[in-house]
């Protein structure tokens, strides 16, 4: 669905963040970017909304080359939610906020007011539609930017560190609601640092290295794999490290996944 292909970027011109990087995105992908600090995460999804410009390489979204084209245009098929989400915010109301983008859109004000009540039943804010967005907590400031792409009917929906700073229970109602737009089609590219939620939420994980694309593949490969997890920046989550220290248990994406296998390998005597 969005291909990025053979991209190079550099803020100044004497720097180069990085080069040669080729991936896609399909739909109902959850695909996790990682890396250390600095490596360029924020940029490559600046990059694919149109805010940053690459020096060389295109992006093509279905076979259509949308190197040039304006974050305005893009977003009727990629929605970004920011780290500080409140940036992205600027009406009065929520559901004003909502329906900046179906208004552009040219929908008439009873399709708008239809759009915009969908999108915030979706992500549970309906009984925030005249609230004022800076007045929000970040989890709902979150929602209403995912909603505010919703509206536009976006495609890809791309959040940056979405969970940093926030408590157990936010974290897994952003995820649950994640989910379920996947299972919807809509592909999701979550920017973080978290290895839980990359082994436990995401089918791919890309991750950025040294001045280039480091990884690219399934949670499983990445963290079973590779010998060069601290040097990307990136750790095994415990819930691998636990499977793997007990033979013949196989992998485990998650703590609960390990410990439903591990009562049922303790019944069958440890075989
Ligand atoms: N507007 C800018 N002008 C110049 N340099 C920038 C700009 N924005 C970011 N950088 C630099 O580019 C590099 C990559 O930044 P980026 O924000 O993409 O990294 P990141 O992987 O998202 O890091 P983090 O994990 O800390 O969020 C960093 O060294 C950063 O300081
Ligand atoms: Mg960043």
């Amino acid at each position: 669905m969005l291909r990025v292909s053979d991209v190079a970027f550099g803020y100044v011109p004497e720097q180069t963040l990085f080069k040669d990087v080729s991936f896609t995105i399909e739909s109902g992908e959850f695909l996790a970017v990682g890396g250390r600090n600095g490596c360029g995460k924020t940029t490559i999804t600046r990059l694919l909304v149109g805010l940053e410009t690459p020096r060389t390489g295109r992006i093509f979204y279905n076979d259509t080359d949308i190197t040039g084209w304006t974050p305005a245009k893009r977003s009727q098929y990629i929605g970004y939610v920011f780290q500080q989400p409140d940036r992205q915010m600027f009406r009065p109301t929520v559901a004003q906020e909502v329906a900046f983008g179906p208004e552009q859109q040219g929908y008439s004000r009873a399709e708008v007011k239809e759009i915009t009540a969908q999108a915030l039943e979706r992500v549970r804010l309906s009984d925030k539609a005249d609230a004022y967005p800076p007045l929000l907590h970040r989890g709902e400031k979150q929602r209403v930017a995912i909603a505010s792409a919703l509206a536009m009917q976006s495609e890809i929906l791309i959040l940056d560190e979405p969970t940093s700073g926030q408590d157990g229970t936010e974290t897994k109602e952003l995820l649950g609601l994640l989910q379920s737009l996947r299972k919807d089609g809509l592909a999701i590219v979550l920017i973080t640092h978290d290895m839980e939620i990359i082994a436990s939420q995401c089918s791919r994980v890309l991750v950025m290295g040294n001045q280039t694309k480091a990884f690219d593949g399934s949670p499983e490969e990445l963290f079973t794999k590779r010998d060069d997890l601290e040097a990307l920046g990136l750790e095994r989550p415990a819930c691998v490290s636990l499977s793997m220290a007990v033979p013949s248990l196989g992998y485990c994406a998650s703590m609960e996944e390990f410990t439903k296998r591990m009562i049922t390998y303790k019944q069958q005597g440890g075989r």
